[in-house]
Order: structure tokens, then sequence, then C-alpha cells
């Protein structure tokens, strides 16, 4: 069974800010960095990490073939990552004095995918495999589309949110994993419960787990309900907390675990990821968690 994750490559331009720039401001940056990232690519190299078989779909300029090196050489499957004639996908990340990030995507090549794209890309997978997807590329409603006539179990991560989304054909997914503002668009709630109960109303059949960021999360699949809290750590830089998180728990589920414990280690390692810089490079080895 592989896990198939058509998702962005984006280049990351990291500030260190004291606080994130307010309209009309103009503020200096202490430090200035890049890192590999995209929410596809930080969750490709989050499931490899936790020892997931993954695949990732997806597309970089003549810029971003670092990009592919990295995520071969942490085990992905590369055949689908193809290197186009246009810019890779970038993103302008603030990071402020507590850890809090403001992030303006470029999408670049992940926005070049057209229906015939996820065609030829998802006629090598069927039921059995797994599709991983977040909102940063193009084809969006036919990649569910397909997917769903191929029998793929489908895991969507709405992120970053936007009102196409509600437009999508989600009835095939099996699993969605958002955040408290995700879920407020969806249902119209602020409160966890709250959302969790609008989620079941308009997805009956859906697992649902729902990040808290410091709180946790919570997990609900209709019969069962499980809540994981967040482990107390110095936080450094929140970014790809979330893509560890969801790399981590697909890739506990996939071998079998049970819902907690790949709750457990998925919060575990979101946990780590939040004391170092960086997207991708402050994704934890699975020998991190365990040890
Ligand atoms: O989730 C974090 C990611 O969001 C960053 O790596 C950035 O590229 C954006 O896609």
């Amino acid at each position: 069974m592989t896990i198939l994750n058509f998702g962005s490559v984006n280049i990351d331009h990291v500030y260190r800010v004291e606080h994130l720039v307010r309209p009309g401001e103009t503020i200096a940056s202490s430090d200035y960095r890049q890192f590999s990232g995209g929410k596809g690519f930080n969750q490709s190299i989050a499931l490899a990490r936790a020892g997931a078989t993954v695949s990732h779909a997806g597309r970089i300029g003549a810029d971003g073939v670092w990009l592919r090196e990295q995520l071969a050489a942490d085990g992905a499957d590369v055949r689908f990552l193809e290197v186009i004639d246009s810019p890779s996908g970038h993103a302008i990340i603030q990071v402020d004095s507590a850890g809090e990030n403001s992030i303006i995507l470029f999408g670049g090549a992940n926005r070049t995918f057209t229906p015939e794209d996820a065609r030829a890309v998802l006629a090598n997978f069927g039921p059995g495999d797994w599709l991983l997807l977040q909102n940063e590329i193009s084809a969006m409603p036919e990649i569910l589309r397909l997917a769903g006539e191929r029998g793929l179990r489908i895991v969507f991560n709405p992120a970053p949110m936007g009102p196409e989304v509600l437009g999508y054909p989600l009835d095939g997914v099996s699993i969605f994993v958002l955040n408290e503002v995700e879920g407020e668009a969806f249902t119209g709630a602020r409160e966890a419960e709250a959302i969790l109960a609008g989620m079941r109303q308009r997805f009956p059949e859906a697992t649902v787990v729902l990040t808290l960021g410091a709180q946790g999360a919570i997990y609900d699949d209709g019969s069962q309900r499980i809540a994981v809290p967040a482990a107390k750590v110095e936080v450094v830089d929140t970014t790809a907390a979330g893509d560890t998180f969801i790399g981590y728990f697909l890739a506990g589920l996939a071998a079998g675990h049970a819902p907690q414990t790949a709750l457990e280690s998925a919060t575990q390692a979101a946990a780590l990821c939040v004391t170092r810089p960086g997207a991708a490079p402050s994704i934890p080895r699975r020998a991190e968690i365990d040890g």
C-alpha cells in the first residue's frame, strides 16, 4: 500500500521578526534563511521519516531540483515529481519572537496541474492506496473526483483554506485533518465541540481529526472520540507542525496502529518540530520519537 501525496513543493524564505508586520509598517528582520517547504513536501518528508511508503506527485522548476533530491534522500518515491519550465512555488514566511508565523504563497509550478495531468498520475494507483491532499496545487476537484473513482482512500488537509474548498467534491473523503480556522470555514462554529458536531453532520461517514495547536488534537470517527494533549515545549518556530502531525498520524494508521497510538506519536513529532527552525528540516525522524 502506497500513500500518494499529490502536493506542493516550495522554497521557503524565512524572516525572523520581533512581531508580524502590520499594514503600512516596515520592519527589519534579524535573520533570513531559506528552507525546503510546502505543505505537500513537508507532509511527504514527515511520512517518509515516520516510515511510511510515500510517493510524492508534484512539480518544481529548475530552481527546485535540490528539493527533489532531499525528498528522495528521505526515501520517498519522486518518480511523479516533475521538473518543468516554470519557477518553483515559494513562500515568504515571517516568524515572530513567539515562534508564530504568517505566510504568503506564490504557487509557481504547483499551480500548473491540469485534469489530464491528474489522470496520468492517478492511473498508477488504485484500491488499497491512499491519496493525501492539501490545498496548494491546481486541479483539486479533478484529483478528488478521479481518486474516488479509482478507489483510493482519500485524506484531505484543507490548508490553506479558501472559499473554493467548499465547492470541492468532498463526499469521498475518508479522513479530514484540519485546524480550528479550517473547521470554522466548514461549519461556521468556533468551539472544538461545535466544529466536530458540524463536520459530523456535513460528512457523516468521515473521520475528523481537529488539531488545536498547544492544546493537542481530537480524533472523532463517529464511534470513537480520542483527545490527545500536546507536550509542553520551548517554541522556536511553529512552521510545519501541522504537516509533521499529519505525516506521523497517517504513517501510524498505515502501519496498522490504533488511532490513539498514531495520535500520540503525531503529537510528539509535532512538539519536537516546533523546537527547531524551518519547515521540512525541522521534521523529526522516527528514532527521535520512539527513543
Ligand atoms: O505548512 C507550512 C508550509 O506552508 C510552509 O513550508 C510553506 O511553504 C507553506 O506551504
